[in-house]
Formats: C-alpha cells, structure tokens, sequence
C-alpha cells in the first residue's frame, strides 16, 4: 500500500505522549534501585515513589487518551494474524508498564512494613524484574516491527516517528 493511501496518522498529543514516554521509560530504567538497602535512604524512598505514581498517573491518561481517540496506522488490508500480533504487542507494553509500576510500589510497601529479608519481599523484587525484562522483550520486538514498516514504506513508521520519514515517491 502506497504512503497516499494511508490516511491514518497520530495527532501532535500522541506522539507527545509516545515520545515522552520513551524518555520517562528510559530515565525510570537509568535511575533503577540497584540495591534493596538504598531503600533506608528515605528521601531516596520518596522519590521513588512519587516517581512511581506519576508514572502511574500519565500513563493511564495515555491508555484512555489513546483507546478513545487514535487508531494504528496499520493498513486495512494488512493480514489479519499481523494486526491481531500489533495489537497483542501495544497491549502487552501498556499491561507490562503498570506492571512494573505496581510491582515495584508493592516493594515499596512490604519494605515499609518492615518486612525486609523475608521471603515475601523477595519473591515481588523477582515478579518486577521478570515484568521488566518482558517489557524489554515486547520493546525490542515493536522496535523490530516499525523498521520492518519503515523497509515496507506503508506509513505506519512515519505517522509516529518524527526521523528518517519515509518520502512520498
Ligand atoms: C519505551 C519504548 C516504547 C514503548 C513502550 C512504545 C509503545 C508503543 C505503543 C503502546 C504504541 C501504540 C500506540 C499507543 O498506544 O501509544 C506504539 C506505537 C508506535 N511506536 Fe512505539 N513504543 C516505544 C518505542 C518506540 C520506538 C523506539 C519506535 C521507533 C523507532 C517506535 C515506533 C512506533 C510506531 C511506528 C508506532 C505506530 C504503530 C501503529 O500505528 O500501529 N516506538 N508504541
Ligand atoms: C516506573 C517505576 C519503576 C521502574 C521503571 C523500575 C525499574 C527497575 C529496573 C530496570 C530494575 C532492574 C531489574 C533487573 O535487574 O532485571 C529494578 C529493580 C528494582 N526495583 Fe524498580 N522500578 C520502578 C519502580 C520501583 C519502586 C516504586 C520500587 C520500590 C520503592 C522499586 C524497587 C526496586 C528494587 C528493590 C529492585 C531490585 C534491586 C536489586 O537488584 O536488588 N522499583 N527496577
């Protein structure tokens, strides 16, 4: 399908809020709690928190923003079993991202029951850094997918990438 063709595109919100995304993500990523103990540090233990529920916050006016508004750009007359992986894979990344968010506040509040070192603590650093590793799984495949679009010149890479866009030959 010619670029042309496909009508669908994202507004400027939307690729704010992708985009803004990328670099919240990335930036939750760099400053990650690499040691249990630096939780004692409270104001450490603030931030992460406050960190955590604002990510919370944008990432559910995202989902609705999102649900309610736009639609991929995927062309209509793509195969049904590739529209049913993008959609699995767009849907898995918003689960993953609460998931990771919950997870981790559920670390944050067995550690401030003084349940440090037990068994229970334990297991939920396991569940979140499982979700995590997932979510980079789910990432690298979605990457993988808009530069298949982007070889494919169908419009789906450059109605959410603002690089390398495709011409309109
Ligand atoms: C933290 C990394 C990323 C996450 C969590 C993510 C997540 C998503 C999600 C959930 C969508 C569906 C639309 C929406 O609800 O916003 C989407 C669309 C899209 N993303 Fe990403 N994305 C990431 C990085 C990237 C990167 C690095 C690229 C390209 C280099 C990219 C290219 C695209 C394209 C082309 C679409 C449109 C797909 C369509 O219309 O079906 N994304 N992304
Ligand atoms: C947006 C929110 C968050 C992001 C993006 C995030 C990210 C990460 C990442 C990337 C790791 C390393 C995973 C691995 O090594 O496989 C990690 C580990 C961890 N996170 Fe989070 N996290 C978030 C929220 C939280 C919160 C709120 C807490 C608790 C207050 C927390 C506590 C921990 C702990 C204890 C570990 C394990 C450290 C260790 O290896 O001992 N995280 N997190």
């Amino acid at each position: 399908m010619s670029l042309e063709k496909n009508k669908s595109h994202y507004s400027k919100f939307a690729k704010l809020l992708h985009w803004g995304f990328v670099i919240l993500f990335v930036y939750g990523v760099a400053k990650q709690v690499d040691n249990i103990n630096q939780l004692e540090d409270i104001a450490f233990f603030r931030f992460e928190i406050y960190f955590a529920l604002i990510f919370l916050f944008l990432l559910s006016i995202r989902f609705i923003y999102m649900k309610k508004t736009q639609r991929s750009s995927i062309p209509d007359d793509t195969p049904r079993v590739q529209k049913m992986a993008a959609k699995f894979v767009h849907n898995g990344m918003y689960i993953l991202l609460a998931a990771t968010v919950f997870s981790g506040l559920l670390i944050g509040l067995i550690f401030s029951l003084n349940l440090k070192n037990t068994l229970v603590i334990n297991i939920t650093i396991r569940i979140h850094e499982i979700v995590i590793n997932l979510l980079y799984f789910l990432i690298l495949i979605h990457v993988i997918a808009a530069i298949y679009h982007r070889l494919k010149k169908d419009g789906v890479w450059s109605s959410m990438v603002p690089f390398l866009r495709e011409k309109k030959d």
